[in-house]
């Protein structure tokens, strides 16, 4: 399966294509975890990444797309993939669409932005990559990570302010990609719910409306 989750920030796109990679054995992409991890590192993609992602703007178009594209041309995507959080823009989509990469899917999970704002302060991250919630998605050990027993944090682009500006960007930037896709016949859509396994259930059965 060649799946595609888009959303807001913090509707739950890192959240739910972790279990589907888990169930399907594919692997998630993350293009916003890829950027995180190269600051982290302190690569040359790191330093040019760390202004954007810590003012809540997107990076620039032809930074992401070639990461993108390194990833699909590599063995690990042969048996299927996740894209979680590309395209994120229209140039993005058309950019995926010329690699010839088929698409089985979209899958678009809806919160709106108050809900948004109010979720947002209670994640809580781990530098493995795990994500949780302080009241909907706890770790077994308050600030302990389930996975690696690291110490949990808050991502530097959780601020509310930041939070406020991602939020104008996925509006004007990347809702118009929903469209895009909506036109090919590839879009399904959930509401996510307040409890993420009630989420789960929602995009388990919009997947399989789709035959995926
Ligand atoms: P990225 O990491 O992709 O951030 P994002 O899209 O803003 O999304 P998030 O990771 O914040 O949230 P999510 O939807 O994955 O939600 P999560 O599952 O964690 O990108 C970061 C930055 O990188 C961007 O701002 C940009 O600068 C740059 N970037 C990345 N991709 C780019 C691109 N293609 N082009 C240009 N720039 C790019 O859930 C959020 C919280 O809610 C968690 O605590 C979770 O436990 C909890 N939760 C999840 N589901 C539920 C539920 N149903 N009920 C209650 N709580 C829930």
């Amino acid at each position: 399966m060649n799946l595609i989750i888009m959303g807001a920030p913090g509707a739950g796109k890192g959240t739910q294509s972790e279990m589907i990679s888990a169930r399907e054995k594919i692997p998630a992409i993350s293009t916003g975890q890829i950027l995180r991890e190269a600051m982290k590192a302190g690569t040359e993609l790191g330093a040019v990444a760390k202004s954007y992602v810590e003012r809540g703007d997107l990076v620039p178009d032809e930074i992401v797309i070639g990461i993108v594209r390194d990833y699909l041309m590599s063995e690990e995507c042969k048996n299927g993939f996740i894209l979680d959080g590309f395209p994120r823009s229209t140039a993005q989509a058309e950019a995926l669409e010329k690699m010839g990469v088929k698409i089985d899917a979209v899958l678009s999970i809806e919160v709106d932005d108050e809900r948004i704002i109010r979720r947002m302060g209670g994640r809580r991250v781990c530098e493995c990559g795990a994500s949780y919630h302080t009241d909907y998605l706890p770790p077994k050990v308050d600030g302990i990570c389930d996975k690696c027993g690291k110490s949990l944090y808050v991502r530097a682009d959780d601020k509310p302010e930041t939070v406020r500006n991602r939020l104008v960007n996925y509006h004007n930037q990347t809702e118009p990609v929903l469209n895009f896709y909506r036109e090919r016949g590839l879009l399904v859509t959930v509401v996510g719910q307040e409890k993420v396994e009630d989420t789960t259930e929602c995009v388990r059965k919009a997947l399989a409306s789709v035959g995926k």
